[in-house]
């Protein structure tokens, strides 16, 4: 569903600071954790709750194995500002009416898993340290099936078509302007 590949520009970047990417990634992670919660509290219904619960554990295990790799690195883990892109892909996003609120956060982060997990394939093939190959590997499949989660999960609260084409062609905006920072987004 995504309407355009990575630039190789981004590869570029990302290869050329493995670190920073690295450290960008585990605080994806654990947003990614924080938000599934989130969803959680706005509509808390029992299967919901257990799905979007399962969905944060799983997620803090990433960001778990993304710190192994920072302390593997000898690196620590600091704040960074996080990419533009989130906030910009979020522009658009209905918020007065529930069902419309949650179409359009599913649907948006769906499409984030869906570019993370096109970007993990990509530093898979391209990385040269085995163990960074293989801490991306670990993570493609569950990238892959957690956008398609999250848009089967939308369809509780409306049709998510239209807004899938809508956040799509935003977010090939969004990736074909680039930024000059290297993050798993930009
Ligand atoms: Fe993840
Ligand atoms: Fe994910």
């Amino acid at each position: 569903m995504l309407l355009c590949p990575s630039p190789p520009r981004w590869l570029d970047q990302a290869l050329g600071d493995l670190d920073t990417l690295l450290l960008d990634h585990a605080h994806c992670e654990r947003r990614a954790a924080s938000t599934v919660l989130g969803f959680s509290f706005r509509a808390p219904e029992m299967e919901f709750a257990g799905q979007m619960s399962r969905l944060a554990r799983e997620e803090l295990t990433h960001f778990e194995m993304a710190l192994r790799e920072l302390r593997r690195r000898n690196l620590p883990f600091v704040a960074l500002p996080p990419a533009a892109y989130a906030q910009r892909l979020a522009t658009g996003m209905r918020k007065k009416v529930l069902d419309e609120a949650m179409v359009d956060s599913l649907v948006v982060a769906g499409i984030i898993e869906a570019r993370s997990h096109e970007r993990l394939v990509l530093l898979e093939a391209a990385c040269a340290d085995p163990h960074l190959k293989a801490f991306y590997a670990a993570l493609v499949e569950s990238e892959e099936r957690h956008a398609a989660q999250m848009f089967a999960l939308a369809e509780r609260w409306g049709d998510p078509a239209p807004r899938i084409a809508f956040f799509a062609a935003q977010e090939a905006e969004i990736i074909t302007a680039g930024e000059d920072v290297v993050r798993m987004h930009s």
